[in-house]
Formats: structure tokens, sequence, C-alpha cells
């Protein structure tokens, strides 16, 4: 047997142009582009490159950009000034300080700050909360862009075991509520998991976010089990994933490693500019977005 690769290029182009479709609307309704304000602190280059793609795609999408660079030395009190400005701003609709921040800044701080309704990282508390107890918010981009590839590709995930490796608060935890929020059966595992490829053994669907190169391998994968890689590893042999290729022998689907699950990110992120623009004002979307 071997895997459906999940084209989450693809996937991420037909949502990027829904949204584009749906951000004419919401500007006709509105008078106004919908607005997505980056801070980027400092010259770090990986971080400079996401944010001049975040910026490009925000523009492709008929969407306005406000770009913030920030010497790397600022204050923690002038940060959250600039971050205080954006929330009262009526023309930016989403906010998204640029992750990880110097050592000097206290991020938790920092992301506290903006405001819930423009968090369009789904990073603060509040919207933490909020897709814990099943209200309305923002989910991180790239849990939620897992999610719409689980459901392209398996439609109905109730019921279904899914194991999710790794507990951060950007992908893990934030997955894991997704996928009981679908009624899945939800497994946790993290680096203190006793017999990790039993517990893999078991899933049909395995969401691998821990940042180790190859770490799942082919006989931990229940034949026809579903594979959603997040890792991005730089290795010498170039940018691999955290499963091992060769679990496509194996695997009925699994995102590939470039082009699966990253270019979902920052299409998932224009969606929720587009969503917090709709909400704010007062436009009703279509439900498929
Ligand atoms: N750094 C790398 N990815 C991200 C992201 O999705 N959001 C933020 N804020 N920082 C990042």
């Amino acid at each position: 047997m071997t895997a459906r690769i999940i084209d989450g290029k693809a996937f991420a182009a037909g949502l990027r142009a829904r949204v584009g479709a749906a951000a004419a609307e919401v500007t006709a309704e509105c008078g106004r582009k919908p607005g997505f304000a980056v801070v980027l602190v400092g010259e770090d280059p990986a971080s400079a490159v996401y944010v001049r793609s975040k910026g490009k795609a925000t523009l492709a999408a008929g969407m306005e950009s406000f770009e913030h660079r920030l010497p790397a030395d600022i204050a923690q009190g002038t940060l959250e000034a600039l971050v205080d400005r954006l929330n009262a701003d009526p023309a930016v609709d989403g906010i998204l300080v640029q992750l990880p921040l110097p050592k000097h800044l206290d991020e938790s701080a920092i992301i506290t700050r903006i405001d819930p309704d423009k968090d369009v990282d789904g990073f603060h508390p509040v919207n933490a909360g909020r897709l814990a107890t099943g209200l309305a918010g923002f989910v991180p981009c790239t849990p939620y862009g897992c999610l719409l590839l689980l459901r392209d590709v398996l439609g109905d995930l109730s019921g279904l075991d899914a194991v999710v490796i790794g507990r951060s608060n950007i992908v893990g935890k934030p997955m894991a509520q997704l996928l009981i929020a679908e009624s899945c059966t939800v497994t946790v595992a993290h680096s203190r998991t006793r017999d990790l490829p039993e517990v893999v053994r078991r899933a049909d669907i395995v969401v691998a976010a821990v940042g180790r190169a190859g770490m799942v391998k082919p006989d931990w994968v229940k034949p026809g089990a579903t594979l959603i890689d997040v890792g991005i590893n730089r290795t010498e042999a170039g940018l691999v994933g955290d499963v091992d290729p060769a679990c496509a022998e194996v695997a009925g689907a699994m995102t590939p490693v470039p082009g699966g699950v990253g270019p979902m990110t920052i299409a998932v992120l224009l969606r929720n500019t587009l969503v917090s623009a709709a909400r704010r004002g007062g436009v009703t979307l279509d439900a498929a977005i």
C-alpha cells in the first residue's frame, strides 16, 4: 500500500483564494479592507522571511498589511505601547507579534496585552480558554490548518483514535482540543510517554509536532492511518519532518515536508484576519471559510 500524499500547498492555495473572494465582500460592505498588523522585533533572518511572506500573502488576498519593524533592544514599555495603539486602531483587525522575542522582553506579557478579539495567532490565554470551552475565538493557525486537512481527507472524524505527539501551547495542546471537539478519542504523547511506538500503533490519526527528524517509524503506524507531520527539521539532507517518509508504505494518507502543513499556516492566518474583520464589521461569512 502506498499512502495518498496530502497536497497542503494546493489546499492552502484554494483557501487563500476563498479568503480573497470573501475579503472583497467584506471590503465592499465595510468600506475598508481587512487589516493585518505584524510586529517584528530585531533582525532574526528566519523571522524576517516569515514576516515578509505574511505581508505579501496579506496583500495578495486583498487585505491591508501594516508592518512594524522595531530594533532588538526596544524596551518592554515601548513594545506594549505599540500593541496598545494597534488594539485601539479601527483599521487593524488582526495583530501578530512575531515570536521568539529577544530575551530581555517578557513574551507572555506581550501576548496577553493583545486584544483577544484581534489575536489572529490564537495565543492569548483567553483564546486558549475559549477553544477549551467551545466558545468562538481564534484558534492557532498551524493546528487549525491540520484540522482542515484532516477533514478534507477523512470527512467526519468522530470516534477516531487520535494521537498528538507534542504538548506545546502553539500546536500540541490546541490540536488536542480541536480533535476532542471533533469527537475523537485523543491521546497527547510527549517526551515522558512510555512506549510511544505502542501508543502510536493504536491511532487512526497521528499529528507529529516534536521537532525530531524522522522520529515516527513505519512499524509504529497502523495500516491505513492518516499522518499529519508538523515537523520542520533542518538537516544535512535538507528540510525533513518528524515522520520517516518510509511510513508512506503503511499509512493511508500523509502530509509531505515541505508542501504539507507548512503552507497552511499563513492561509489560516489570512482566514482568521478575514473572520475578525467580518465579526468587527457585522458581516456574516459563508460557513465554508
Ligand atoms: N514564529 C514562528 N511562527 C509563528 C507564528 O505562527 N506566530 C508568531 N507570532 N510567531 C511565530
